[in-house]
C-alpha cells in the first residue's frame, strides 16, 4: 500500500508547504492555500521520467537567425470574430484557454467551432463533463448532421494522451480541464496538482505533435481562471467568455495572447440554433431614442472601435450622503469626474443621486469614455438632450482639460460609418484628424470640459 501524505498548495502561486497558513509564504496571497493529499512515490517517479526524458531529447541551441521557420499557416476556426480574438486564427501546436461563468456557451462555441474546423482539417472534441449522447444532442440541436468531428467522452488523463496520440488530430478540444483526472496523482479532479499535471502533459503533447488544443477552465465565484496561476502561464493564449446571461449576447475577449493582440473582442449573440456572430455590434449597444442622460461615446476594445451608448441619471438624494452607483465603469473614475464637473463647472452635486450605466451590460474601462460621462450626467441634471448623432470623445484631466487618446482616427470612422454626424473631441487630436481629406463627420475640436459642455448642451456653466 502506497503512503498518502498531505501537502498544503497555494492556487495561485503552486507553492507548496508541509503546514498550512493562512497567507502563502510565497506570494502573500490571503486564503489560497488548499490541502492536497499526494501519493509520494508515484508523484516523485512521474517527475523525475518527465526530467529524464527532456534530457533525452538532446535538443542543443542554436543562432536564432539559422533557425529555419516555416511560416505559421493559422488554422481558419470558422467563425471571424473568433480569429479575430485569436489575432487571425488558431496557430497549430498552441494552447489555449477559454475560461467563462457555467451556462455561458464555451461547449457550444468549441462545438460549433470543432463542426466548421472539421470540414477541412481533422477535429478530436473530448469531452469530461457531458456524456457522448448528450454532446451529439446538442450538436443536432445545432442543427448539424454529418460531419467528420471525431468525440470522446473520457476523464482519464492517460486515455486522452493516447487517443490524441494515435488518431493525431490537427485541433482537439478538451471540455474541460477541471474535470480530467490522473490516477497516479492523489486528488480529486479539479485541484491543484491534478490541474497543473494534467495541463502540463497535454501541453507536452500538443507542442511534439503540433496539436492546437482549445481547453474549456472553469472560473471561480470571484470571476478568475480557477486552478494554479501556471495554468495561464503554461498556456499560449487566455480568451474570456462573459455577457449577462439574462442578455443574449456574449463577448470573446483576449486577456493574454502570445501570437496576437491582447484586448481584442469578438461578439456573439445566443439564439435557440446555437451562437451565431454579430459583424456589427455598434448597433447593439445603441439605443434608438434620444432622452436627457443619455450619451454616445466610441470606445476602443484593441483595435476594434465601438459606439456605446451612457446612460445617466441625476437625482435629489433623500439620504444623508449621495449614492454613487456604476454599472460597467468603474466607481472611482465616476467620482473622479463628478468632482471635476463640481469644480470646473461650478455645480453642486453633493445633494444629487449619480446613477451611471453602460447600454447593453458592456464594461469600458478606457479613459476615452470621461467626456462621455461628464456630458451624460450634466445632460440629466440640466434635464436637457444632448444634440442627436454627436458623439464625445476625450479624457478629462483633473484640472478639467480634455486629453487627447488614442486610435482617434479608428473612432472617428466607425462614428462615421454608423452615421453620426458630429464629434466633440480634444483639440490636441485635431491636428492629425485635419489630415483626413474626405471626413464627412463635423469635427468639434475643445479644450476644456466647460468648451465641450457649452458645445454640447448649449450651456454656461
Ligand atoms: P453551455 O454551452 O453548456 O455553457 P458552458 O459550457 O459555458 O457551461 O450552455 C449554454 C447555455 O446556452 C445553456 O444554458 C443553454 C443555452 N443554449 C441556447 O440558448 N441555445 C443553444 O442552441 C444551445 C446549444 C444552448
Ligand atoms: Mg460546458
Amino acid at each position: 500500500m502506497t503512503r498518502t501524505s498531505t501537502i498544503y498548495i497555494c492556487q495561485i502561486c503552486g507553492a507548496e508547504t508541509k503546514q498550512f497558513f493562512g497567507r502563502c509564504t510565497s506570494c502573500g496571497t490571503w486564503n489560497s492555500i488548499v490541502e492536497e493529499v499526494v501519493e509520494p512515490s508515484s508523484y516523485r517517479s512521474k517527475q523525475v521520467k518527465s526530467n529524464h526524458s527532456n534530457r533525452l531529447e538532446g535538443k542543443r541551441s542554436a543562432p536564432i537567425s539559422s533557425l529555419e521557420s516555416d511560416a505559421i499557416k493559422r488554422i481558419d476556426s470558422g467563425y471571424k470574430e473568433l480569429d479575430r480574438v485569436l489575432g487571425g486564427g488558431l496557430v497549430p501546436g498552441s494552447l489555449v484557454l477559454i475560461g467563462g461563468d457555467p451556462g455561458i456557451g464555451k461547449s457550444t462555441l468549441l462545438l460549433q467551432c470543432a463542426t466548421e474546423m472539421a470540414l477541412y482539417k481533422s477535429v478530436l472534441y473530448i469531452t469530461a463533463e457531458e456524456s457522448s449522447s448528450q454532446v451529439q444532442l446538442r450538436w443536432k440541436r445545432l442543427g448539424k448532421n454529418e460531419s467528420n468531428l471525431h468525440l470522446l467522452a473520457e476523464t482519464n488523463i492517460e486515455l486522452i494522451l493516447n487517443e490524441l496520440e494515435e488518431f493525431h488530430p490537427d485541433v482537439a478540444i478538451i471540455d474541460s480541464v477541471q474535470a480530467l483526472h490522473d490516477g497516479a496523482l492523489g486528488g480529486t479532479p479539479g485541484s491543484v496538482t491534478q490541474v497543473r499535471e494534467c495541463s502540463a502533459a497535454l501541453q507536452r503533447l500538443a507542442k511534439s505533435k503540433n496539436i492546437a488544443l482549445l481547453i474549456v477552465g472553469h472560473v471561480t465565484k470571484e470571476g478568475m481562471l480557477a486552478g494554479p496561476k501556471v495554468l495561464e502561464h503554461l498556456v499560449d493564449a487566455v480568451l474570456t467568455f462573459e455577457g449577462d446571461r439574462f442578455a443574449s449576447h456574449r463577448i470573446l475577449r483576449t486577456v493574454k495572447n502570445r501570437f496576437g493582440a491582447t484586448n481584442e473582442l469578438g461578439v456573439f449573440e445566443m439564439q435557440g440554433t446555437g451562437l451565431i456572430e454579430v459583424p456589427n455590434p455598434s448597433e447593439l449597444f445603441l439605443s434608438a431614442d434620444n432622452a436627457p442622460g443619455i450619451a454616445t461615446i466610441v470606445a476602443c476594445e484593441g483595435t476594434r472601435p465601438l459606439a456605446i451608448d451612457l446612460q445617466a441619471l441625476i437625482n435629489k438624494t433623500s439620504y444623508s450622503s449621495p449614492r454613487r452607483t456604476a454599472t460597467g465603469i468603474e466607481g472611482n473614475r465616476l467620482h473622479q469626474i463628478l468632482a471635476v464637473i463640481e469644480k470646473h463647472m461650478n455645480v453642486g452635486l453633493s445633494h444629487f443621486d449619480c446613477y451611471l450605466a453602460v447600454a447593453g451590460g458592456l464594461e469600458v474601462e478606457e479613459p476615452a469614455a470621461d467626456l462621455g460621462i461628464a456630458a451624460a450626467v450634466m445632460s440629466s441634471y440640466k434635464k436637457v438632450e444632448l444634440p442627436q448623432r454627436t458623439v464625445l470623445i476625450g479624457e478629462i484631466g483633473l484640472g478639467g482639460q480634455l486629453r487627447s487618446v488614442g486610435q482617434m482616427q479608428l473612432r472617428l470612422r466607425e462614428a462615421e460609418r454608423l452615421g453620426f454626424e458630429t464629434a466633440i473631441i480634444p483639440k490636441i487630436s485635431n491636428q492629425d484628424t485635419q489630415k483626413e481629406k474626405d471626413r464627412k463627420i463635423n469635427i468639434k475640436a475643445v479644450s476644456t470640459i466647460s468648451e465641450a459642455l457649452d458645445i454640447a448642451l448649449n450651456i454656461n456653466s
